[in-house]
């Protein structure tokens, strides 16, 4: 049993050329800033292209449980009645976040300058995540949290009824900390000040202007200095959600890895804080093109058109990890099929995501008779042009484990069989149809 209900065990096997258009999910990271904006606000948010993956879902049911009305029309088509800044009724029960670490950090930050009390739990792996980096900020706007050892989940947050703005610099660089921290200034007077010696994903600083915040930004020798002032009234802004440079990621490598594919996956975006995998991709030689470049609802999207290539390794710098902090899965698996030593630095984020994925990584490929060399904070994948697989695989209750090896099955000598491959339905519960679609050969063991 995995905490998304009976494990569904999944085979890739080795699979003819993938062909036609794959038409990924809406972004989740929008998704997630979509609903709790538009909790945040006065009147009607209306979102399309939503992403109806579990993690927004448990998002959703977590803005109902704070007050406010969240309506769905049709797929991908919602609606938020918000209670306004500092509007949020304190919840009846526990807040569970499921998989998702953006939904428990986000919503704490919009909490957390209010004064209601609210208990957040999750799946074994969000409970197993370091909180304190999202709670430490919180307790200097004068909330207090009280969590089991490390700061972890199940843990309670008690607002703060008079909180003062906050000057933070972020201690690692997280989009979801720093978002955490601009929420809770929504509500605390004066100025709140975020900065982050590396840019992170912008999206929230992005959706405060467009829901009539004042945000600046400056590019300091510290970093990036982000300022909030505080107490505006947010006012509903039509969202139209990008698809997911994350999951387009997928079948973007599995086109590249799989003999002869000529895929195209459009609308996708091409925000300048997570289009990292494309840049890293043609630098190890992917016939990737971005057609019909284009701004959509405030976000850069382009069309990517890409077919099979012969890649090589490289060394990514480690100055892009937070522009593909997601993507290192997937590319560790393609490297496998690149020829030569593609190497990973600076990653020491990944040991704290839904699973550490530097060892998921690792062990995995070494699994399907890859070899690997890994440190605390690096990982490099000896590519051959070639990976014999014929292997199971442990996803660790983490999508992007599972959805990385169901990819290079469909380009090894020999079927990957991943354990679990339930929690996929967290980013892109489509997945598996749409990569059949395409021409893959995926089969599932069903109970
Ligand atoms: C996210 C930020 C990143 C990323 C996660 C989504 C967000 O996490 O890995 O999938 O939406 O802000 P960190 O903030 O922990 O880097």
């Amino acid at each position: 049993m995995s905490a998304h209900g009976p494990a569904t065990p999944m085979t890739a096997h080795p699979s003819g050329p993938l062909r036609g258009t794959a038409s990924v999910p809406g972004d989740k990271s929008i998704s997630h800033r979509a609903l709790i904006l538009g909790a945040l606000s006065v009147g009607e948010t209306r979102i399309t292209g939503l992403l109806e993956g579990q993690d927004v879902l448990d998002t959703a049911r977590a803005m109902r449980a704070f007050g406010a009305e969240v309506i769905r029309h049709a797929p991908g088509d919602w609606s938020v009645h918000g209670v306004g800044v500092g509007g949020f009724a304190e919840p009846d029960g526990v807040i569970d976040c499921g998989n998702s670490g953006t939904s428990v950090r986000l919503i704490m930050g919009a909490m957390a300058t209010t004064g209601i009390t609210a208990t957040f739990t999750g799946d074994a792996s969000l409970n197993k995540r370091p909180m304190g980096r999202g709670t430490d900020p919180l307790a200097e706007f004068g909330a207090q949290a009280v969590g089991r050892s490390g700061g972890r989940l199940p843990l309670t947050l008690i607002g703060a009824a008079h909180p003062v703005p906050v000057r933070y610099a972020l201690p690692v660089p997280s989009a979801q900390v720093k978002s955490a921290v601009l929420l809770a200034g929504l509500n605390a007077p004066g100025a709140t000040v975020v900065i982050e010696p590396e840019p992170t994903r912008d999206h929230t600083e992005r959706m405060l202007r467009g829901f009539g915040a004042e945000v600046t930004v400056e590019t300091t020798p510290e970093g990036r200095v982000i300022t909030l002032t505080g107490q505006p009234e947010l006012t509903p802004c039509p969202i139209a959600v990008p698809r997911d440079p994350s999951s387009a990621a997928f079948p973007v490598c599995a086109a590249l890895m799989v003999q002869n594919s000529d895929i195209l996956v459009p609308g996708v975006s091409q925000n300048p804080t997570r289009n990292g995998i494309f840049l890293t991709l043609q630098e190890m030689g992917a016939d990737l093109v971005m057609e019909n470049p284009r701004d959509e609802g405030g976000e850069p999207v382009a069309d990517l058109r890409v077919r099979h290539s012969a890649l090589h390794g490289i060394i990514v710098p480690p100055e892009r990890a937070a522009a593909m902090i997601d993507e290192y899965p997937v590319l560790a698996a393609l490297a496998a099929l690149a020829e030569g030593p593609t190497v990973m630095r600076g990653i020491k984020e990944l040991r704290v995501k839904e699973s550490d994925r530097i060892d998921a990584m690792a062990r995995g490929l070494e699994a399907c008779g890859v070899r690997v060399d890994e440190t605390e904070d690096s990982l490099t994948v000896h590519g051959t042009g070639a990976v014999a697989g014929g292997a199971t695989v442990a996803s660790r209750l983490d999508h992007r484990i599972a959805m990385s090896f169901l990819c290079l099955g469909l380009a090894a000598q020999a079927p990957i069989r991943v354990d679990d491959a339930s929690p996929i339905a967290t980013s892109f519960p489509v997945f598996e149809d749409l990569m059949r679609g395409l021409g893959a050969q995926i089969t599932r063991e069903d109970g």
